[in-house]
């Protein structure tokens, strides 16, 4: 796992969107890009749409699988994942729709679906790299405490902690949020050729040192990736300042040769 803290929030988001950007403009013609949602990620975007913009990007044959979405809400919703991506992402660049996937919460057979959702990743050639944020209960996607190490894409109980943390965005608070989600497994996710873990704040603080430097456990989903053999995690100080390695954290910064370009693109 290496490790980068950034000073700023908008450093660490800036610099998830530079290995974004590395990924897709290496190999344009088939880059399976796993996105994520959540507040932390509309920077990421927000950046990506920049570079869009300003001709460094291009995402026209690049295909798209989500993490998760709300069991029972339709895609048109405001509330769905697949309407923040269209709002966040999709709608500003030149992505072909069809090549974007987002779990089905409104499948007849969700079990089905989410079987047919990994069947799909494997056909695309797995993820070559996957965007991660952590709820402050530690989840990835929507696996939630206890989700299997080993799980697939699959229908899971939300935590009542992960329906309060996203009752935000919804008018009438924690009752409007559904009960149910669909989320690609940790198994699925550790699939992936590279993950990227981005979390800034301070609520973030105690679950990313668990993550980073707890034991493995379901109970954290985030530590699963402790097993991934290719983990990148940008954080801000905020984010960081339960980790208690930071002389080591310091070191990679000033010794890993990813790490220092990653950190000249900051200029
Ligand atoms: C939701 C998503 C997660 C995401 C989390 C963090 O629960 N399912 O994938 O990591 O939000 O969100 P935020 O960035 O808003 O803290």
């Amino acid at each position: 796992m290496k490790i980068v803290i950034c000073r700023r929030p908008d450093q660490a988001t800036f610099l998830a969107a530079h290995v974004m950007t590395d990924v897709l403009g290496r190999d344009r013609q088939k880059a399976v890009l796993g996105l994520a949602t959540g507040r932390t990620m509309e920077a990421i975007y927000a950046h990506l749409i920049e570079r869009f913009r300003a001709g460094m990007l291009d995402f026209s044959r690049c295909t798209t699988f989500n993490l998760d979405e709300y069991v029972g809400i339709p895609p048109e919703d405001r509330h769905s994942y697949r309407y923040y991506m269209n709002k966040h992402l999709f709608s500003h660049v030149n992505i072909d729709v069809t090549r974007t996937h987002v779990p089905d919460g409104m499948a007849p057979d969700l079990d089905h679906a989410a079987k047919l959702y990994d069947q799909a990743i494997n056909e695309a050639g797995t993820m070559d790299l996957q965007l991660l944020g952590i709820g402050e209960n530690g989840h990835i996607g929507f696996n939630e405490p206890y989700s299997s190490l080993a799980s697939r894409t699959r229908v899971v109980t939300l935590d009542p902690h992960t329906r309060e943390q996203n009752s935000g965005l919804f008018d009438d608070g924690t009752q409007q949020v559904p009960t149910r989600a669909v989320t690609m497994g940790v198994g699925t996710i550790l699939q992936a050729r590279r993950t990227l873990l981005v979390a800034t704040g301070s609520a973030k603080a105690d679950i990313v040192a668990s993550a980073i430097e707890g034991p493995v456990t379901a109970s954290v989903t985030a530590s699963a990736l402790q097993l991934h053999p290719d983990c990148l995690v940008l954080l801000d100080e905020h984010a960081a300042h339960k980790l208690t390695r930071r002389d080591y954290i310091e070191q990679m910064r000033h010794h890993d040769p990813e790490i220092i370009h990653l950190l000249a693109q900051l200029g």
